[in-house]
């Protein structure tokens, strides 16, 4: 099969690995020159664990290309994959379709004969059909069908993902189209991964009903945290109380200082404009995104109610800026919040994140990044864990004290016992316990 990826992004990039490692022949193209550049030379554009060997081993088998011509690539297809960024639109959270269609005008222009479109962009509903429209009135010669088939994977996670799906989600009511959709898939529903086939606008819809959901879940948890601090339960105790029962599950269940990245505060708020604008209003995800936002700000504060309520003049070490771990992710990621809160507040902050730092230095720049955890920490009053990552997880306690001022530790993941952080001399809180 021939693939072209449009869009050499994180899921375009990570996807077209993945379909050429399973043997298909796949060109991932970028309008952006430097990108492609980088990928030529071997350089990864995004922090992914194990994309640079993927990458590598299936150019050199050259199954895996990369251009910036996209009509070159369109041209003898069997199926073209629009993976463009779709970010909230400025103003209103709608979805920007902008690149979406920019990228179907050009495959419009670009396609020789049958092909199939498939948006793997998360799209609200009806984008498909849009999209189909413009196919089909720039090129009535052609025989185009348009599939949509939305992407579940985690950052940090995501080839494991791509490789071993719970599902594979395909929406399109053409037979042509499902037809080659199951030799694309077909090395995955070998292993066993069910793929479904549903409606265009059901799949579309498939996508932000599961990030909403694992949202929900989030953020009913991080409640539930706190209602545990008040009443004197343990919220790691009430997850796993809970998450035994299979209705439920374990999953998705970590209370922490709210959801960020690339998808789910994006995903919510578009989900709800789409619901406000067919006039079913979705109340839960509605207060879903109010309580997430509410919480990023809320845990700066818990930071200074560890320093006696008063942050000014103290310096606080953050351990951990990206959304979660194993990515130099930093889009809303509740980092962001926390340090705004800190500074606001008259503290300085001195930062660490294994990744993510470049990032940090262009969105705050009031804050001193730091090569590592112990160099943070030195002359803190406080050290706040923001994000999991692997090193922040095995710190040696008695060293952190030493270099420190304070002896205040705000635990924002639950890494830490609080009976080993209190032998060490620290004031310790975390999240729900
Ligand atoms: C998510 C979805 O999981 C994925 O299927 C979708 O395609 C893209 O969005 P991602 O954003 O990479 O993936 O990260 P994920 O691991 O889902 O975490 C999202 C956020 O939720 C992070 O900020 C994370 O720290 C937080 N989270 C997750 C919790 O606070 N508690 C949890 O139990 C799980």
């Amino acid at each position: 099969m021939r693939i072209t990826m449009i869009g050499s992004g994180y899921v375009g990039l990570v996807s077209g690995a993945c379909f050429s490692d399973f043997g298909h022949d796949v060109i991932c193209v970028d309008k952006d020159a430097s990108k492609i550049e980088a990928l030529h030379a071997g350089r990864m554009p995004i922090y992914e664990p194990g994309l640079d060997q993927l990458v590598e081993t299936n150019v050199k088998a050259g199954r895996l290309t990369f251009t910036t011509d996209l009509a070159v690539a369109v041209a003898g297809a069997d199926a073209v994959f629009i993976a463009v960024g779709t970010p909230s639109r400025r103003g209103d959270g709608h979805a920007d379709l902008t690149y979406v269609f920019e990228a179907t005008k050009e495959i419009a222009a670009a396609v020789t004969g049958p092909t199939v479109v498939v948006t793997k962009s998360t799209v609200p509903v009806g984008t498909g059909d849009k999209v189909e429209e413009i196919l089909r009135e720039e090129r009535p010669d052609v025989d185009v069908a348009v599939v949509s088939n939305p992407e579940f994977l985690r950052e940090g996670a995501a080839i494991g993902d791509f490789k071993r799906p719970d599902r594979i989600v395909i929406g399109t009511d053409d037979e042509r189209a499902r037809a080659v959709m199951r030799d694309v898939y077909r090395p995955l529903y070998l292993n066993e991964s069910p793929i479904l086939f549903v409606g265009r606008r059901t799949s579309e819809l498939i996508k932000y009903a599961a990030n909403a959901f694992l949202a929900t879940k989030i953020t009913f948890i991080n409640e539930i945290a706190d209602l545990c601090e008040a009443v004197g339960a343990n919220v790691q105790d009430v997850s796993r109380g809970i998450g035994l029962d299979n209705r439920i599950g374990k999953k998705f269940l970590h209370a922490g200082p709210g959801y960020g990245g690339s998808c789910f505060p994006k995903d919510t708020l578009a989900l709800l404009k789409t619901a406000e604008d067919f006039g079913t209003p979705t109340r839960i995800v509605e207060a879903v995104v109010q309580v997430n936002d509410h919480r990023k700000r809320a845990m700066g504060r818990k930071i200074i109610k560890a320093l006696d309520d008063d942050a000014k003049g103290k310096t606080v070490a953050v351990l951990g800026l990206t959304f979660k771990p194993n990515t130099d992710d930093m889009r809303d990621a509740p980092s962001l919040a926390i340090v705004q809160s800190l500074l606001d507040a008259g503290a300085t902050v001195r930062a660490y994140d294994p990744e993510g730092m470049d990032a940090a230095k262009a969105m705050m720049p009031d804050v001193t990044y730091c090569t590592g955890a112990y160099e943070a920490a030195t002359g803190a009053d406080a050290v706040a864990i923001v994000t999991e990552w692997d090193t922040f997880r095995a710190l040696d306690l008695k060293r952190l004290a030493e270099v420190m001022k304070g002896k205040v530790m705000v635990d924002l993941r639950n890494v830490y016992r609080a009976d080993d952080v209190a032998k060490a001399g620290f004031a310790y809180s975390s999240v729900g316990r």
